[in-house]
């Protein structure tokens, strides 16, 4: 038979015990390790954690206080603990991490002092460029997972092996696994939404409804996004599960202790009270410090983090600090459009006036070489006008798998400096094509000769399709290929 896949959780809080339950009923073998020996004693006796009443844990679960039997001969080593104990944590493991070790962070916050995120801690301590570091991060409460209900969640990783690897390792009959190459993204929305739900909670403390925490919450995410714009995560990343997944879930869920530590807050109680009163970690109190800085570091606006901030840390009546929130300057919902989005619209409109000849093609363009230009060339010799579908990061990453050298941004800038290319407009979806043939007029649709016959279906929305011979000798998979020897 073979060997079970292992697994050392160190930290045996709810969310590591709700995820050392479901791993065990899976055929895990799951050994948990905790710093606090009445801890183990409780559980390894009992199977059973005093803040999930009701659960019974599988009695295959190890425990121990020691960190070497927890992460030695693992598949996974899994941090778990509060945000606070991370680096600490990760100090008393580093001796017994092996090399090429995947290690998966599941705390969420980010360090007071450094403005790390937590897989970034666990970087700096462990110091060994050949560990695989996972965020799993998702809207997901202990109190459900332990209890199998269904649960989506997201593995992020900027190795995909290594993303997906633990996507299936976590995946389960109740609980669906996403990957995602955009770890700082991911950390960010996980340490931020909680203190949105703080402000949710406090709103909902001072006796405000539904239409106060439905503002909180789509206010707090364009802050989320805005921070996370300016510090280079993607975009998606923020309309997905750890952004505004989770963001639901802790701004409206009675497990989140976020949300009841600003309840109470606002029901007049200090921080202090209202985090004994919850007695587990409040994370979106743990966060603020550094989230204060980087909207102060990075210049971005975040008014309702900075009111948190001045209800939690300098003592602002939460009442007033609601009125300051809403007699604030009043603003548009949507940014302005960018210079370049006016400027390419306005070159859009001249050449439709002047009844140009537009032609339009798609792809990566990873590395820009001698057969890109080759086809962008003879592209454009079929029109007037060339516009480039560039695959978006997250595209390429989801639906093609494709792993690139260069950023969306990067690969952007390079076709623009290509003098065959008008436009640059992102793929972002396979079924854009046909909206884009209208959306931009196209007469001529162009792919390489190795798409033969798939796009033919574009001639119904009345564009000729070509299918153009690639230039011989050369790919951007042999360029790699060559580049990694
Ligand atoms: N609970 C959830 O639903 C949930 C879901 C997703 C993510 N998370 C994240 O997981 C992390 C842990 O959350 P939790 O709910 O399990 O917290 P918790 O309050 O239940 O965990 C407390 C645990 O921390 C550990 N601990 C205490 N002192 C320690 C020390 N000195 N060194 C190392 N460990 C120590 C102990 O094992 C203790 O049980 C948090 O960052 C949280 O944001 C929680």
């Amino acid at each position: 038979m073979p060997d079970k896949q292992r697994i050392g959780i160190l930290g045996a809080g709810t969310w590591g015990m709700a995820l050392a339950r479901m791993l065990a009923n899976c055929d895990k073998e799951v050994t948990v390790w905790s710093a606090l020996p009445q801890e183990v004693e409780q559980l390894s006796t009992t199977h059973t954690h005093p803040k999930l009443p009701g659960v019974d844990f599988p009695e295959s679960i190890r425990y121990t206080t020691d960190i070497e039997e927890a992460c030695t001969n693992q598949n996974i080593i899994m941090f778990a603990v509060p945000s606070v104990f991370v680096r600490s944590t990760a100090e008393k493991a580093k001796p017994y991490i092996k090399d090429n070790q995947i290690i998966v962070d599941v705390a969420k916050g980010i360090e007071a002092d450094t403005f790390m995120t937590l897989t970034e801690v666990i970087e700096d301590v462990l110091d060994n460029d050949t560990l695989h570091l996972v965020a799993l991060s998702g809207p997901t409460h202990a109190e459900e997972v332990a209890r199998g209900l269904p649960t989506a969640i997201v593995s992020a990783c900027k190795n995909l092996d290594a993303a997906k690897y633990v996507q299936k390792f976590f995946s389960s009959p109740f609980m669906r696994v996403y990957t995602n190459n955009d770890v700082k993204g991911i950390e960010i929305c996980g340490a931020l939404k909680n203190i949105i739900a703080l402000a949710a909670g406090i709103s909902g403390g001072l006796g405000y409804g539904d239409n106060a925490r439905a503002a909180l919450i789509t206010r707090g995410l364009a802050e989320m996004e805005r921070l996370g714009g300016r510090i280079g995560c993607t975009p998606h990343t923020f309309s997905g599960l750890t952004g505004m997944g989770d963001l639901i879930v802790t701004c409206t869920s009675e497990f989140s202790r976020n949300n009841q530590a600003g309840h109470l807050i606002g029901e007049g109680k200090t921080p202090a009270e209202a985090v004994k009163e919850v007695g587990m970690v409040v994370e979106g109190i743990n966060a603020l410090p550094a989230a204060v800085q980087l909207a102060e570091t990075y210049k971005v606006d975040m008014p309702i983090v900075m009111t948190v901030n001045k209800i939690v840390n300098e003592g602002l009546n939460p009442k007033d600090a609601v009125n300051a929130l809403l007699q604030r300057d009043l603003k548009s919902e949507t940014p302005l459009p960018s210079i370049n989005d006016v400027f390419e619209e306005s070159v859009l409109r001249k050449t439709r006036k002047s009844g140009m000849k537009r032609v339009i093609t798609y792809g990566t363009f990873d590395l820009l070489h001698y057969g890109h230009i080759n086809l962008l060339r003879r592209a454009k010799e079929l029109g007037d006008y060339l516009i480039v579908g560039l695959s978006t990061d997250e595209f390429n990453w989801n639906e093609k798998q494709k792993k690139c050298y260069f950023t969306y941004e990067q690969r952007k800038q390079l076709l623009e400096s290509v003098r065959y290319v008008d436009l640059v407009i992102p793929e972002c979806a396979w079924d854009q094509k046909r909206k884009d043939v209208h959306e931009y007029h196209v007469d001529t649709f162009v792919m390489g000769d190795d798409w033969k016959g798939q796009f033919d279906f574009l001639e119904e929305e009345g564009a000729e399709v070509v299918y153009l011979p690639r230039t011989p000798e050369i790919s951007t998979t042999r360029i790699k290929k060559d580049l990694n020897k």
